[in-house]
C-alpha cells in the first residue's frame, strides 16, 4: 500500500484554506421561533448529553480529521486535549494506514491526554472487505481503548484522487460482517457529500449505532482531492458541488429514522458538514440530530494550539445555551418544536 501520509499533510494544509469549502448547507432556509417570556432561567437549561457511555457538556463531536500525517503538530494530542477539558467527544481521522504501520497508529494513541471523554476511530467503508484486516483495525481499536468506529463512504473522493479506489462492490456486505465482528457501536458516514438512507434499514437491522451525514456545505472532499498533483480534475469539474445539502440530508434522516420498526433501541443522528455558528448548531439540532458535528473550524483553531480550540468549542456550547434561552427550551431536543422554514 502506497504511504498515505503525504496525502494526509496535502489535505490539512488545503482544508486550512478556505478553497476546500464548497455548496451550503442550507441552514438560511430555517429559523428558530424566538420565545418573548422564556421563563427561564440560564441555570434551568441543562446541554449534558450521555454519548458511548460518557457524558458530553453540550452535544457535539469533534468529527474525523486526522493522524497518520507524521508530522511533528500533534494534532491529534491538541485535539484530544481540548476535547478532554470542554468535555466533548473525538472522532479520529481515518485509521487506515495505522493498521499497517505500527509507528503511524502513534498518531492515534491519545487516551492518557483524554481519559474522559468518548473518542472514536475511524475507517474507509471499502478497507472493510478484507477479514484480515478487520481483524487488525478490532484489535488496534483494542488497543487504543477506543469507544466507537466511524465507517466512511467517500466515493466521489475516490474517483478523483489519483491513486484512490475504483471498485465499490462488496463493501454492504463486508461492513455488516464488520458491525457484527466489532465489540464497539458502529456509525456510518460521509465526508461532506452527505450519506444517502438508501441502505440505512439493513444496516440498523445489523446492528449501526447511527449515521453521521457529513453533507454538503463545508469541507468538499472531491473539491480537496482536486488540489493535489495528479488528481482527475474532469471528474473534479464534474463532481464541483456533487451531495446532498446538510439541512437536507439531516430532515430526511430523522424523517426515516423516525418512520423505522421497532428494534428496541433509538439509532443516533449526527448532523455535520458545514457547520460553523453556535446558530448552526441549532439549527441542525432542531432540524431533527441528536448531535452536530465539525471538521474545519477546529483544525483552523488547532493549528493556532489547543486554547484556541477550546476557545471554539466553549462560545458553541454558551451561544447553544442562549438560543436555548431565546427560544424557551429547557433542552436541546425541544428545539425541534422551535423550527421554521422560510419564505
Ligand atoms: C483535514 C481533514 C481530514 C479529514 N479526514 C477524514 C478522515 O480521515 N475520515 C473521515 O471520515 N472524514 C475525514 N474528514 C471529513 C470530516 O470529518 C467532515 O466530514 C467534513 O470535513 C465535513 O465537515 P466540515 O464541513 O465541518 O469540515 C476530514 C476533514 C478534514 C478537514
Amino acid at each position: 500500500m502506497s504511504d498515505s501520509r503525504p496525502r494526509k499533510r496535502d489535505h490539512i494544509e488545503f482544508c486550512l484554506t478556505d478553497k476546500s469549502q464548497r455548496g451550503d448547507p442550507g441552514f438560511a432556509n430555517y429559523r428558530l421561533i424566538p420565545e418573548a417570556f422564556p421563563e427561564l432561567a440560564m441555570d434551568d437549561i441543562s446541554l449534558e448529553r450521555p454519548f458511548l457511555g460518557r457524558t458530553l457538556s453540550f452535544p457535539f463531536i469533534i468529527a474525523s480529521m486526522t493522524g497518520g500525517t507524521g508530522d511533528k503538530k500533534g494534532w491529534n494530542r491538541q485535539l484530544a486535549i481540548a476535547a478532554q477539558n470542554q468535555r466533548v467527544a473525538l472522532a479520529l481521522g481515518s485509521m487506515r494506514s495505522a493498521v499497517l504501520h505500527p509507528e503511524i497508529a502513534r498518531d492515534f494513541d491519545i487516551r492518557a491526554e483524554a481519559p474522559d471523554i468518548p473518542i472514536a476511530g475511524n475507517i474507509g467503508a471499502w478497507q472493510l472487505r478484507d477479514p484480515d484486516f478487520r481483524k487488525r483495525l478490532i484489535d488496534l481499536a483494542a488497543q487504543l481503548q477506543l469507544d466507537g468506529m466511524f465507517v466512511h463512504v467517500n466515493p466521489a473522493q475516490e474517483l478523483v484522487q489519483p491513486e484512490g479506489e475504483r471498485n465499490f462492490s462488496g463493501a454492504l456486505d463486508a461492513v455488516i460482517e464488520f458491525i457484527d465482528e466489532i465489540p464497539l457501536p458502529v456509525f456510518l458516514k460521509g465526508v461532506g457529500c452527505g450519506v444517502t438512507t438508501t441502505h440505512l434499514a439493513p444496516l440498523i437491522q445489523s446492528g449501526l449505532e447511527g449515521l453521521d451525514t457529513a453533507g454538503l456545505g463545508g469541507t468538499h472532499f472531491p473539491t480537496v482531492e482536486a488540489s493535489r498533483n495528479g488528481a482527475d480534475l474532469a471528474t473534479a469539474e464534474a463532481l464541483q458541488d456533487w451531495g446532498v445539502p446538510t439541512s437536507e440530508m439531516v430532515a430526511s434522516a430523522r424523517q426515516f429514522l423516525d418512520t423505522l420498526p421497532d428494534i428496541g433501541r433509538r439509532p443516533t443522528l449526527i448532523g455535520s458538514g458545514g457547520i460553523r455558528t453556535a446558530l448552526d448548531i441549532a439549527l441542525v439540532l432542531a432540524l431533527g440530530a441528536d448531535f452536530a458535528s465539525s471538521a474545519q473550524p477546529l483544525l483552523k483553531a488547532a493549528s493556532k494550539g489547543s486554547t484556541a480550540i477550546e476557545n471554539v468549542l466553549a462560545s458553541w456550547r454558551d451561544g447553544l445555551k442562549s438560543l436555548c434561552l431565546l427560544t424557551g427550551c429547557r433542552v436541546p431536543l425541544e428545539l425541534r418544536t422551535r423550527l421554521r422554514r422560510r419564505g
